[in-house]
């Protein structure tokens, strides 16, 4: 691998899962519209990032990555924008409390418009046409032209994804952030939710917590820290054309970052060592995501990361594990004992919704809240067994509540699916049901702490 690298080095590898454009020289003319624009995200905030994620790597800090599978140009709103990041911070909250760790924030947002597909084309009542590929390449609806890949769908996503990043931005520093504010937001679901009586102590310890730090002169008005928070975005580097784009040297450090995003990653469908995608993101310094999927084997896995993260540098690659609730244990295991054998540092984070769709009896695409969280009880499991650190997950969620994954406290059946099926991609948790898992998983957390103590007495 010591090719030189540079931000087109890709096209000269074998490619996948991108569209073929009928224009070429349009999308010429976009790329040359994009290259011209301000970069969306600073380098600095990506090294911030990546310096979190090292801290993850040592056990130091938990990491979660949650938002849409796509996102859309039709339900582009403040609202959405507002809801998703609020559940994202009550999450993160009860996540930091239940593992007494700081949680690292990051959204699948302000970018995430561009998905692999199983098939090339669909077929229904005998019409063929290209399958929808997200908004950042076709439209949704089946019709010949909706369908025709258009490039000026990429400065559309561009300035989507410019706006977005500055509400979030606005929304983290500006005071909606808040510590308290959100500890109220996580009572009223706990007052509100079916299980609430099983999250009721959790949230009440947490109550006494932050009367006993007001107490000691820690509030808003004295302490930044409570209300601002540090917050990221990031989403799969899939079409390399926009990424190649918005790729520049950083002035302080003559490194290039992709500066679309903090954090990009290579979907499991396009993690082929000698292809464009691993090609791309090899050469960028921003800290970098790949799937690992029940295909990936323990060579080949350190084959990656090896051209990924040649430097071993902790905080650059996490590895984000989407088994299936059940093959996360058999097929986990021996991927994180090998990397851990070794001696490759990486941050192992849990998907548990990609190895989890299923065809619902209604006909929707959807995901039962019992295998998401018992997929991430597998990982956790994995982890502890291998004695390496279980970093963060990593969910497809709304703040809207729609009814796209069944089960959770409110027991969202198949039935109930078509009432507020709204996914222009994969089934997502809505808010109820991303907090509940964020508390049954503090739950998991606490207990892992509790244990600890026990598990070195018992091995001294
Ligand atoms: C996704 O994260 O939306 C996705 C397509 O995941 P994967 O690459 O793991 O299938
Ligand atoms: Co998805």
């Amino acid at each position: 691998m010591g090719e030189k690298w540079t931000p087109q080095s890709w096209r000269e590898k074998p490619i996948i899962q991108v569209p073929s454009y009928p224009d070429a020289d349009k999308l010429s003319a976009v790329e040359e519209t994009l290259r011209a624009s301000p970069p969306l995200v600073f380098a600095g905030e990506a090294r911030n990032l990546k310096r979190a994620l090292a801290k993850v790597a040592e056990g130091k800090a938990f990491l979660l990555q949650g938002g849409d599978c796509a996102e859309s140009f039709a339900e582009f709103h403040a609202d959405n924008i507002r809801d998703t990041f609020k559940v994202l911070l009550q999450m993160a909250v009860v996540l930091t409390f239940g593992a007494s760790l700081p949680v690292v924030k990051t959204g699948r947002l302000a970018g995430q418009f561009a998905k692999p597909r199983s098939s090339d084309t669909e077929t229904i009542d005998g019409v063929t046409l290209d399958s929808y590929r997200g908004d950042m390449v076709n439209g949704m609806a089946f019709t010949e032209d909706t369908r025709v890949p258009d490039p000026e769908r990429l400065v559309k996503v561009y300035n989507q994804s410019a706006s977005t990043l500055n509400l979030l931005r606005a929304f983290a520093q500006g005071g909606f952030a808040d510590l308290h504010k959100v500890h109220q937001w996580n009572l009223g679901f706990v007052a509100d939710s079916p299980l609430g009586e099983r999250y009721r102590d959790l949230a009440n310890r947490l109550d006494e917590t932050l009367q006993f730090m007001a107490a000691c002169g820690i509030t808003s008005e004295t302490t930044p820290q409570i209300r601002t928070t540090d917050f990221y975005t990031c989403h799969e580097g899939l079409l390399l054309s926009y990424e190649e784009a918005l790729t520049r040297i950083d002035s302080l450090t003559g490194d290039w970052y992709c500066t679309s995003a903090h954090m990009l990653w290579i979907g499991d469908r396009t993690r082929q060592p000698d292809g464009a995608h691993v090609e791309f993101m090899r050469g960028i310094s921003n800290p970098i995501g790949m799937k690992v999927g029940p295909s990936m084997d323990p060579d080949e896995l350190i084959r990656l990361i090896d051209i990924l993260n040649a430097k071993n540098e902790s905080g650059r690659l996490t590895l984000v594990s989407r088994m299936g609730a059940d093959g996360v244990v058999g097929g986990l295991g021996p991927l994180v004992r090998r990397v851990r054998d070794e001696g490759r540092t990486v941050v192992w984070v849990c998907d548990p919704m990609h190895g989890n769709t299923i065809k619902s009896s209604s006909g929707y695409k959807t995901r039962p809240f019992n295998a998401i969280l018992k997929e991430v009880k597998g990982f956790f499991q994995v982890h502890a067994q291998e004695g390496t650190h279980a970093g963060g997950v990593h969910f497809e969620m709304t703040g809207q509540e729609v009814t796209e994954c069944t089960g959770g406290a409110r027991a969202i059946t198949d039935d109930d699916l078509s009432a507020h099926y709204h996914t222009h991609c994969d089934p997502r948790l809505n808010a109820n049901q991303a907090l509940e898992l964020a508390f049954l998983l503090a739950e998991t957390l606490k207990d892992g702490r509790r244990n600890e103590p026990m598990k070195i007495a018992a091995s001294s």
